[in-house]
């Protein structure tokens, strides 16, 4: 496919896509096929994906999604493993196209590999946060086994009282995370239901963790996407080993934590 292979600014985007892949693997955070990746390319592909034929019949997504109309991703396929993805994104993972209304999508590159089982859930938030002025390329979903367990208790179920538990384990987190990480109740995976809930906490974060499954992190950028959930599962494992260790960690405190705002003018939360 020369149209994708002789587009040097789409495949170092493949590139990063892989490396990313990779990250996920090797941070333990992708058991089997644990977690998908979308990224926007229209901008990349140009007209030339506009042209190019499709390898499946449209496939309905059972709502239209109209400022998609037209819009290119790359998206992991359903099953697929991210060690694989690593390796080679193009055939653990596909181009897909969505039609004028932004209703129905085909693949059109390079093999027919169907989408993940998030597609649906991906391109509504892709959609939303377009309507919202963002431009948001990435969403990025994987299986932090650290983040994953403080979800198990319930009083890490809550938006405000996470953020501030992780945000005062390292000065890092507050920097690299600043507007913190929403939490979604349990949700069946793959349900609109868990996507409609995504969206509302993303309205005041970046980062979104799902009680009892992963997290999801939207952005412009894929490396940054892993760098937010990275930096969060640093300042989780922080927490856990000092239980583990039998105390309970002081954190940061808030003199301290004040002064990190003012030295990096950092925003503060509503
Ligand atoms: P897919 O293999 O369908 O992408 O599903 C993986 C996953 O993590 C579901 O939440
Ligand atoms: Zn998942």
């Amino acid at each position: 496919m020369s149209v994708i292979r002789n587009n040097p600014a789409l495949m170092a985007e493949m590139n990063r896509i892989s490396e990313v892949a990779g990250y996920l693997w090797g941070k333990g955070w992708a058991e089997r096929n644990g977690g998908n990746i979308s990224v926007n390319i229209t901008d990349l592909i140009g007209d030339e994906g506009q042209r190019m034929s499709s390898l499946t019949r449209a496939q309905p997504l059972g709502r239209s999604l109209q400022s998609l109309a037209g819009h290119i991703f790359y998206v992991t396929g359903t099953g697929k493993r991210m060690r694989d993805v690593a390796q080679d994104p193009f055939s653990h993972g596909s181009l897909i196209r969505l039609n004028a209304c932004g209703g129905a999508y085909e693949i059109i590159a390079e093999k027919p590999i169907i989408p993940s089982s998030e597609l649906a859930s991906h391109l509504c938030i892709h959609n939303c946060l377009i309507e919202r002025n963002l431009d948001n390329k990435v969403v990025l979903h994987t299986h932090p086994t650290d983040l994953i367990a403080l979800t198990h208790c319930n009083d890490f179920l809550d938006s405000e009282a996470l953020t501030w538990k992780l945000w005062s384990m390292i000065p890092e987190c507050r920097m690299i995370v600043p507007k913190g990480v929403g939490v979604v109740p349990y949700e069946t995976p793959g349900t609109i239901a868990l996507a409609e809930a995504t969206l509302k906490q993303l309205v005041n974060h970046d980062v979104v963790l799902w009680e009892k499954h992963g997290i999801l992190a939207v952005g412009e950028d894929i490396i940054d996407c892993f760098d937010a959930i990275d930096t969060l599962s640093k300042s989780a494992q922080i927490y856990l080993n000092a239980k583990q260790a039998g105390f309970e960690p002081q954190g940061m405190t808030k003199k301290q934590m004040d002064e990190l705002v003012a030295a990096f003018d950092l925003p503060i939360p509503d």
